[in-house]
């Protein structure tokens, strides 16, 4: 038999191992950035392992991610993650049952490192290999961390390359509600962090510089947006850069945590209105958050009260589960590799550095 043959078996044993209660364990494998993470998960929801090599003090000193360095890094410590992971998971490769990876969207040269050891891993071992949209694997995320929770939810999803809005309404299927017409949430925390003064990586300096400041500074003002579902932060982004070109031409001191505060409630705030409205126009009582801007603490404590304000209830993932991750990976490939989807039976699948969610 032939690794297609095996593996269509494989997948059908799993699926009937799965329905009779008995475990089953995946192995995550996330490069799509400047995280090397391998990770190992039962049942879809439990994690065992979530071994994740940072590169950013590498990318410290060049003031972001350069994707050259990141791929270079990956291939350096892939196998030492793998080994982490797995001693930490306290099992060997010969238990595992599945390899789900990230194909994309990412960094091309990132994601081939993951790609490419995972499918190494596959056919050496001749198991199932899932392919997993990065975005899809932050909303799984929230599988791992409630472990009740079942769609449907509305799900805000804030991350460096996407800002939308969501009803999750099975585990494959999703409806867009809004999103950003231009800029994402995170990409504005960059940029913004960067032309302040405050470095890489720029969301978690705003955030930890906003909790010194206040919110006195007015940079956008309403728009017809707001009667939507969509949002907008170019504007924002580039009402705070003239801001601080006009008081450097005027000389005018300029206070870093009061801009930091300002640029975090009008880039929040919005969010939080309409992830709200969303869920009682679709008379959905459950929000969750997905990716590494659900980390700012701002959001959280905002979500938080203006959810319990109108009775929904809410969900997020621990810091750890927010920020790239293979947990989820391995949660989001569980999900596929039950409902037999995603499974790459040809091992042709590629990198797709702009994939869509
Ligand atoms: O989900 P993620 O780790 O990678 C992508 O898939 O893009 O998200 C990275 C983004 C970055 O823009 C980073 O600045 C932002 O998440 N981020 C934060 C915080 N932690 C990470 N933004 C605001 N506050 C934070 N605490
Ligand atoms: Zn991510």
């Amino acid at each position: 038999m032939n690794y297609k043959q095996i593996v269509e078996q494989k997948v059908k044993e799993i699926q009937e191992k799965a329905k009779q209660g008995k475990d089953i364990y995946v192995l995550g494998i996330e490069s799509s950035c400047d995280e090397t993470s391998i990770a190992v998960i039962k049942n879809g929801r439990e994690v065992l392992s979530n071994q994740i090599a940072s590169q950013i003090d590498i990318h410290t000193r060049f003031g972001g991610v350069v994707p050259e360095v990141a791929s270079r890094n990956h291939i350096l410590c892939i196998n030492n993650v793998l080994e982490q992971s797995l001693k930490t998971a306290n099992l060997s490769l010969e238990q595992i049952d599945a390899i789900a990876v990230t194909y994309g969207a990412g960094l091309s040269g990132a994601l081939m490192v993951g790609v490419n050891f995972a499918k190494g891993l596959a056919l050496s071992r001749n198991l199932p290999l899932v392919a997993v949209n990065h975005i899809k694997g932050h909303i799984s995320a929230n599988y791992i961390q409630n472990k009740n929770l079942k769609p449907p939810f509305v799900c805000l999803v804030v991350s460096g390359g996407h800002t939308a809005i969501l009803r999750v309404d099975d585990y494959l299927n999703h409806t867009l509600i809004g999103q950003t017409l231009d800029d994402a949430i995170g990409e504005a925390f960059d940029k913004v962090a960067r032309v302040v003064g405050l470095g890489y990586p720029g969301g978690p300096k705003i955030d930890k510089e906003a909790k010194n400041g206040q919110y006195n500074l007015h940079f956008v003002k309403k728009s017809d947006l707001d009667k939507t579902y969509n949002v907008s932060y170019s504007g924002l982004k580039t009402a705070v850069i003239n801001y601080l070109h006009k008081m450097e031409q005027s000389h005018e001191m300029i206070n870093v945590a009061d801009v930091a505060c300002s640029f975090e409630h009008e880039a929040v705030d919005m969010l939080v209105e309409k992830t709200v409205r969303a869920a009682k126009e679709y008379n959905i009582n459950i929000v969750a958050m997905a990716g590494g801007v659900a980390a700012n603490s701002y959001l959280r404590e905002t979500m938080s009260k203006e959810c319990e304000k109108a009775g929904l209830e809410l969900t997020y993932p621990a810091l750890v589960l927010c920020t790239d991750n293979a947990a989820m990976i391995a949660a989001e490939g569980y999900n596929n590799l039950i409902l037999g989807e995603s499974i790459n039976y040809d091992l042709k699948v590629s990198p797709n550095p702009s994939l869509k969610l």
